[in-house]
């Protein structure tokens, strides 16, 4: 079958376009889908879409083809694709009800101390958790993508030809468009501090590369090359794991060999819930996106939103008044579930949500403070990338993985061609210091020898009657749980189709700071009258990366979120 795929702007424009989106907060334009009846790839860049669905069409399922797409994003994505940074993988196997959740969250080396982010008067320093390298976490990508391929893949692929395709990107280069030369040009200060990562992502002067020059990864080809012929051990032990310690010790971390060695990705329970008849699997701690989906999802029940409208100030009153909530059971529950009880099934429980839901006023918003006290502060970085994968089986895959801040913190391992992420600045570096994203957090999610910290990162299977019907994620820090919340609802209340589920404007509440951030596409009327429900309503950004699959009547539509491009194609 002939994929139909209309594609929404050219590439370059594309990148162009999302900058200036992601810049302006605004969302104006609607995806268009794509349509095809066997299996579906959905990636933030087109030449990784179309490996995976080659892999789909040479019988490889979604696991096959999504573990082939996260090889290829680390070169063809490097600000956010990773090897040396981590995140999580939710599939559903067609056949049954088996769900299974793979954790590839970056740990804390086993030298992490609870103060190690704070500066000599107690005070937690964000300079030590983002940019040295105390905020490197030992990476899990490598272990994650190859433990999928083990134990969910089709068996028709060995992990070498599933990273082949990799290859030979990073080893004679790709040319470099306009999104991949404005992330670098963002990026630019914090790779310009490192001559690992000048060498590879800038010109020898320190200036960044121009559209249309290539992006050579030779170093990265290579340590490809060895996990491919020598499995994901020649990544956490030998050369490459000492490169990577060595690295990172360099720029005032610890990380050890045996930290490296001692990496393990771990298989957990999905969270699962139900929301108006739709079952919801997402992912537990140590994300905090699952748990407070269904939290949100659980809350929103109670209320007819359909009845309200789409984007109406009644029913976005609604969605902010329950993200509050949810967040601010984030800073106090959630963790790494290795080191301490998370009240999952009370978080996601109906009746928690029905005794949250008195305490929602439905024309008055209430103030973050009379929720719980806490001091607001944000920073805006961008970082994550989702993709979503279906095949002619009805297996599924959501995938979200990061490293952090744009390009990590901006540091290839010598040698390696592996960009570090600075993923432990999500710990709470102390009690109520806000994390680059603004959240908060207790000793639940301190910093501690061998722990993960807490993510927000949310890739969902939603089924209908059994079967995969949305398959979603995003990206965006904090903003990640809010967009896959509306997407979800815009797809189950309001009946939308992908392309306007994944596009439709939106709006983000973490409870601190106690401000709704609005984006542009959101109506001055509708902004006033939640304004008038005494909602504090800022002009902001959405999550973005909500690329995402929806079952049709004779197969499948994928659509990329446009605020970030990519490429949704099926055969
Ligand atoms: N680093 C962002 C997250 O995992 O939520």
């Amino acid at each position: 079958m002939r994929v139909q795929l209309r594609v929404f702007v050219n590439r370059a424009a594309a990148g162009l376009l999302v900058l200036l989106l992601a810049a302006n907060a605004s969302q104006a334009q609607t995806s268009a889908i794509a349509h095809a009846r066997n299996g579906m790839v959905a990636s933030e860049e087109a030449r990784a879409t179309r490996i995976g669905v080659e892999i789909l069409k040479q019988g490889g399922n979604a696991v096959d083809a999504a573990v082939a797409v996260g090889f290829a994003l680390a070169v063809t994505l490097p600000e956010s694709g990773n090897l040396g940074g981590g995140g999580f993988m939710v599939i559903r196997l067609a056949g049954g009800d088996r769900a299974i959740a793979i954790d590839y969250r970056e740990t804390a080396p086993a030298s992490a101390t609870r103060d190690m982010f704070l500066n000599e008067k107690g005070e937690a320093d964000p300079l030590k958790s983002r940019f040295t390298g105390l905020a490197v976490g030992v990476p899990g990508t490598v272990a994650g993508l190859a433990y999928a391929h083990h134990r969910y893949g089709s068996g028709k692929f060995t992990l070498a030809q599933l990273i082949a395709p990799a290859i030979p990107l990073a080893r004679d280069g790709f040319e470099i468009d306009a999104r991949l030369a404005a992330s670098l040009a963002q990026a630019q200060p914090r790779l310009a501090r490192h001559p690992s990562a000048v060498a590879i992502f800038l010109k020898p002067d320190g200036s960044v590369p121009g559209i249309g020059d290539r992006l050579v990864q030779k170093d990265l080809a290579q340590t490809l090359e060895e996990v491919a012929q020598q499995g994901p051990f020649a990544f956490y032990e030998g050369p490459i794991a000492d490169r990577i310690a060595a690295q990172v010790r360099l720029v005032g971390g610890h990380m050890t060999g045996r930290d490296l060695a001692d990496y393990r990705a771990r298989e957990r329970e999905p969270v699962r819930g139900n929301y108006r008849g739709y079952d919801v699997i997402s992912m537990p701690p140590p994300s905090s996106g699952g748990v407070h989906l269904v939290q949100m999802l659980n809350i929103l029940e109670g209320y007819d939103l359909r009845a309200l409208g789409q984007n109406s100030p009644a029913a976005l009153h609604l969605l902010i008044e329950a993200m509050k909530l949810a967040f601010a059971d984030r800073a106090e529950f959630l963790g790494d579930p290795d080191f301490l009880k998370v009240p999952v099934k009370g978080l996601a429980s109906k009746r928690y949500a029905a005794a949250l839901r008195e305490g929602i006023d439905r024309e008055r918003a209430r103030s973050a403070a009379e929720i719980r006290p806490g001091k607001p502060a944000v920073f805006e970085p961008d970082h994550t990338t989702h993709f979503s994968v279906v095949d002619r089986d009805g297996n599924a895959v959501a995938n979200t993985y990061t490293l952090n801040f744009f390009y990590g913190v901006g540091m290839v391992a010598e040698g390696t061609g592996v960009l570090l992420n600075n993923e432990l600045d999500d710990f709470a570096a102390a009690p109520d210091a806000p994390n680059a994203y603004g959240l908060t957090g207790g000793d639940a999610n301190a910093p501690g020898p061998r722990k993960r910290p807490l993510s927000s990162m949310t890739p969902t299977i939603v089924l209908r009657d059994g079967k995969p019907f949305f398959v979603t994620g995003a990206a965006g820090g904090s903003r990640i749980i809010t967009a896959v919340l509306q997407a979800i609802v815009n797809a189950v209340d309001f009946g939308m189709d992908v392309g306007a589920a994944v596009s439709a404007p939106r709006v983000h509440h973490q409870w601190l700071p106690d401000e709704a951030g609005a984006e542009i596409g959101i109506a001055p009327e509708v902004a006033d009258a939640l304004k008038e429900r005494r909602h504090v309503v800022r002009e902001g950004r959405s999550g973005r990366a909500v690329n995402s699959i929806m079952a049709t009547a004779d197969g499948w539509a994928g659509a990329i979120d446009p605020r970030s491009g990519g490429l949704a194609e099926g055969y």
